[in-house]
C-alpha cells in the first residue's frame, strides 16, 4: 500500500469509528427515525468529507482525535442531503449506496425526519467536540453557512430548476459549487477550526476546496452517464431521466473529464506553492478523486 493510501485509510477508520461511538448517543435505536438515519449513515460512503476534515486539520498542526467529532458531523449532514436528494420530490432515485433509498426501506415520512435528525445532531455534537470554546463555535458556523440557503441547499435548488431548462457552463458551475463544493469546503474549513487556524491558510484551503468540489461534481456527472448501478451503488443514467444538463450533456464525457483534470492540476499546483510536501496527501486525493470509478 503507498503513503497516502495508509493515510486515507486512517482518516476514513477515525471517521467510522466516530460516527459508530457517536451514534449510540445522538441517534439512539428505540427510535424507528434514528434507525432510518443509522440504515443510510453507517452502510458505507467513500467518507470524503470526514477524510478532508482531519487532513486539514493535520496539515495546520492540529489534534486528528480531537477533530474525530467533526469529521462525523460532516459526515452526517452530507448523508442527510443525500436521504433527501434521492426522495421522489427530488431526484427520485431508489438506490443509495449499494441498498434500497431510504425512503424505499422506510417510507417517505421517516426517510424525511432522519435526515432532520441527521442534520440537528451534526450540529449537536459538534457542539459538544472535546475542543476549545472559539473553535467549536467557529466549526459550526463554518458548517451552518455551507449548509444552508447560501450553500449547498441554495445549490439544490438551482439544480431544481435546471430540470426545467437548459444550462449554461455557468450556471452549471454555480450549482455545483452550491450543491457539492459547499459542504467540501466546509470540511477543509472545519478541520481548520479544529487546528485554531485562519486568514491566509483558510483561504488557501477555500481555493482547494470548491476546485475540488467542482471536480467531484464533473466526476459524479460523468459517471452518471458512463458506469453502471452496481458499481456506483446508485442508479446510473438518473441525471438523463431527470432531464439535467451536467458538464457531460454540455461537452461530452471526454472533453469533461479533460477540463476536471485541469482543475485538478490548478488545485494542486497552489497547494504544493504554499505548503510544499506537507500538501501531498491532499494533491494525491484530488488526484485520486479525479480518477475515482465510483
Ligand atoms: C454524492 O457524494 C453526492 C455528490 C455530491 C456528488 P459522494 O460520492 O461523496 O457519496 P458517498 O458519501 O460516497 O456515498
Ligand atoms: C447531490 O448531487 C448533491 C447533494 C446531495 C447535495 P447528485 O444528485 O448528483 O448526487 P447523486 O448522484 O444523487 O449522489
Ligand atoms: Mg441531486
Ligand atoms: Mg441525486
Ligand atoms: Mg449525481
Amino acid at each position: 500500500m503507498t503513503e497516502q493510501a495508509i493515510k486515507e485509510n486512517a482518516y476514513r477508520e477515525l471517521t467510522e469509528q466516530a460516527l459508530n461511538t457517536l451514534c449510540g448517543e445522538y441517534l439512539p435505536e428505540s427510535s424507528e427515525v434514528c434507525r432510518a438515519a443509522r440504515y443510510s449513515l453507517l452502510g458505507g460512503g467513500k467518507r470524503v468529507r470526514g477524510i478532508l476534515v482531519l487532513a486539514a486539520c493535520e496539515l495546520l498542526g492540529g489534534s486528528v482525535q480531537q477533530a474525530a467529532p467533526l469529521a462525523a458531523g460532516i459526515e452526517m449532514l452530507h448523508c442527510y442531503s443525500l436521504i433527501h436528494d434521492d426522495l421522489p420530490c427530488m431526484d427520485n432515485d431508489d438506490f443509495r449506496r449499494g441498498r434500497p433509498s431510504c425512503h424505499k426501506a422506510f417510507g417517505e415520512a421517516t426517510a424525511l425526519l432522519a435526515g432532520d435528525a441527521l442534520l440537528t445532531a451534526a450540529f449537536e455534537l459538534i457542539s459538544d467536540a472535546p475542543l476549545p470554546a472559539g473553535a467549536r463555535a467557529d466549526a459550526v458556523k463554518c458548517l451552518a453557512f455551507a449548509a444552508g440557503g447560501r450553500g449547498m441547499v441554495l445549490g439544490q435548488e438551482l439544480d431544481l430548476r435546471i430540470e426545467r431548462g437548459p444550462a449554461s457552463e455557468e450556471e452549471l458551475r454555480a450549482v455545483h459549487r452550491g450543491k457539492t463544493g459547499a459542504l467540501i469546503n466546509a470540511a477543509v474549513q472545519m478541520g481548520a477550526a479544529a487546528a485554531g487556524a485562519g486568514g491566509e491558510d483558510r483561504a488557501a484551503l477555500e481555493a482547494y476546496a470548491f476546485d475540488l468540489g467542482l471536480v467531484f461534481q464533473i466526476v459524479d456527472d460523468v459517471l452518471d452517464v458512463t458506469s453502471t448501478r452496481q458499481a456506483l451503488g446508485k442508479p446510473a443514467g438518473s441525471d438523463a431521466a431527470n432531464g439535467k444538463t451536467t458538464f457531460a450533456t454540455l461537452y461530452g464525457p471526454q472533453k469533461a473529464m479533460e477540463l476536471a483534470g485541469q482543475v485538478t492540476a490548478r488545485a494542486c499546483g497552489a497547494l504544493e506553492e504554499r505548503y510544499g510536501a506537507r500538501a501531498g496527501f491532499l494533491c494525491a486525493l484530488a488526484q485520486s478523486l479525479l480518477r475515482r470509478d465510483h
